[in-house]
Parts: C-alpha cells; structure tokens; sequence
C-alpha cells in the first residue's frame, strides 16, 4: 500500500480534518505550503495567486505519507487492522447487523461498514447493480509520470497547455520532482527510457523554465488513466461508500484525495449524531451531503482536463476555444478566483 505513488496536494480543509484525528504534526513539519501556481500556454507563465484570491493556501505532502501517518497512528492507537484481507465478504448491510467476512474464517459482526477501500474494491461490487446507477467518462489519453530525486523546476506547480499535449510540474519536497506528460493510452512505459521523458517535458515548457529543468535518473515511471466516474447513491442501508470505491477524478485538479476526505468529514459526522442519538435520521444524510460537493469537484476536475490536454478530435476551433479560455483566465481576476476558489476546495 505504501508502495503506491499518489498525488499530495491537499485543501486547507483536508488539512484540518487530519488536524483533528491527531495526524499531521508529520504534515505541518515536512509539509510545503504553496500559495499558488502557475498556468503556463503560448511559452508563458500566468501566476494563480491562491491566497490573494481566497485567503487559503494549499499544502503539498505526498498521499503516501499520509497514509502511512494514519496508519502509525491506529498502531499507535491499539486498534486492529487487517492488511492484504483475502476473499473479503460484506452481508446483511440491509439488516441492523451487518458482517464483514473475510480471510475464510473471520468475520466482524458491525453496526455501520464504511466502504473505503477504493475503486477495485469488494463494497461497491456488493451492491446489487439495480440499487445503484454509474456516471462514467473515460478519456482517450493518460498520465506518464515520473519521480526524480532533483531539484523542482519551480518553487510551484505549473500546469502547462501546449501544442504537444498537457504537462504537470509537480513535487514532493525540495530534493524530489514529480513530473507527468499528456500520451496516448496505445503507449507503453517502456517505450519512454529517462531520455525520452526529459526531452519530451523539455519541449513542452516554457522556455525559462526549461532551461532551468535539472534532469536525473527516473525512481518511478508510470502511465496513469484518466476517468471520471460516480456512483449514485453513496449509501446501501448500512453500507458507506467513501472515496474512489464511490467516485473517482481525473488528475487534473488534484481533488482525489481531497474528495475522500470530505467523504469522510460527512460521514464522521453522521457517525457522531448515530452514536449520540441512537436513531439513523443523520445517516439517512450522508449520500446527498457527500455527493453535493463531489459534483462540483467532478465538474472542476472535467474542466481543468478540458482546458488543459489536446484533444484532437475536437479540431482548431476546439484547440483556439481553449486559448481563448486561458487568455481570459490570464486577464481576469474574476475568472481567476473561479478557479482558484475551486481548486483551494470548495467549503464543507
Ligand atoms: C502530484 O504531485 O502528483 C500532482 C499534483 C497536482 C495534480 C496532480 C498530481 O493536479
């Protein structure tokens, strides 16, 4: 689990939500806050100043890391935790006495299961597919990305329009860069050796920052689909989905991980009134509140994907609608705050 490269830009309100589960001394010490980043089109940087724009910042800390801080912490805790469970059954989550069975001869005998074991998982599977109805949008190309023990390109992210097709500046501190590039899904990782991922993210950047890029060997490289998907609802009697087993993102907008923890914001606090009042009024709440802003989130992270990767099929006029849109972000503080507003998160 730890072995999996995730993104790590997280929302203020991520940020308070691993605050108040004791988590994030880790996060605030090696954490870097960016207030902004760039938009970079036509060989030109266009700074997105977050907190002029918001007041909110955003803090870069890889999704590993929190991860594994979560899980120091439930050992720390005492709690049990079962990793690698095999042949995991969920029953009876109609009924006030749901199970989990799982590993032949264990069983968990629960009031509520959260369903956080995302896209691939057993929960969502266990819904009977009448009860439940999918939203879908695949695209035609995916992320190649690489992580490198060099230098970052830039203090922030740039997120660059070209010709060629998108590319991401990111990183995960200041000796590690994580980059991706815009390819066909047809292409294969082995058919992009080091050397070829340099001269290809080379090209694509403005020109200053190109010169500026420091190269190194890969430690990771890998291709990425994108996909946009929800399930609808987001609760089966006294089953949870939460995070990608529910929905799930394209990259763009770094709202992945920031989606599941708002999932679990919401269902912390129907969790909370459940256990106070003893009824399941506030539970009956979780879908609709959850799926409010994961909507939302999903229409941002469809929209920077469009205004951001080449889309060939939708021709010249498609290719000069997009830099219409981003000489119009460039210019505008009012669109700039649409985005900015957005991409800090939107409020619970
Ligand atoms: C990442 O650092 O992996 C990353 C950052 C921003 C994104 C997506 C991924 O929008």
């Amino acid at each position: 689990m730890l072995g999996r490269i995730r993104a790590g830009v997280l929302e203020q309100g991520t940020v308070e939500l691993l605050d108040r589960a004791g988590v994030a001394s880790r996060l605030h010490a090696e954490g870097l806050v960016h207030a902004g980043f760039d938009l970079a089109f036509a060989g030109r940087r266009h700074r997105i100043d977050l907190h002029a724009m918001t007041g909110q910042a955003v803090t870069i800390y890889g999704q590993t890391e929190v991860t594994r801080d979560l899980m120091e912490a439930r050992e720390a805790a005492g709690a049990r935790t079962a990793y690698e469970a095999l042949d995991v059954r969920l029953e009876d989550f109609d009924s006030g006495k749901p199970r989990v069975r799982f590993n032949s001869s264990q069983e968990v005998e629960c009031d509520l299961i959260a369903g956080c074991d995302g896209f691939h998982g057993v929960c969502r599977a266990s819904v009977p597919p009448a009860a439940i109805k999918l939203f879908e949008k695949n695209y035609a190309f995916g992320w190649l990305g690489v992580l490198a023990d060099t230098p970052p390109v830039s203090d922030e992210l740039i997120y660059v329009n070209h010709e060629r097709g998108f590319a991401l500046c990111s990183q995960r501190s200041r000796t590690r860069s994580r980059y991706y590039l815009q390819v066909p899904l047809s292409e294969q990782v082995d058919e992009w050796p080091d050397e070829r991922f340099w001269a290809e993210l080379r090209r694509r950047l403005p020109p200053e920052a190109a010169n500026r890029l420091v190269i190194g060997p890969s430690i990771e490289k890998s291709i990425a689909p994108l996909r946009s998907f929800v399930a609808e609802p987001l609760r089966f009697g006294r089953l949870f989905l939460a995070g990608d087993a529910g929905h799930i993102v394209p990259p763009t907008g770094a709202k992945g991980l920031n989606l599941a923890a708002s999932d679990v914001h919401y269902l912390a606090e129907c969790l909370v009134s459940f256990y106070q009042s003893g009824n399941s009024l506030e539970l009956e709440n979780y879908s609709s509140r959850a799926l409010a802003r994961v909507w939302k989130a999903e229409r941002f992270s469809w929209w920077m994907t469009k205004l951001l990767h080449r889309f060939p099929e939708e021709g010249d006029f498609g290719r000069r609608m997009q830099l219409a849109e981003l000489e119009y972000i460039a210019g505008s503080p009012a669109a700039q705050r649409a985005l900015a507003e957005n991409y800090v998160g939107l409020p619970y």
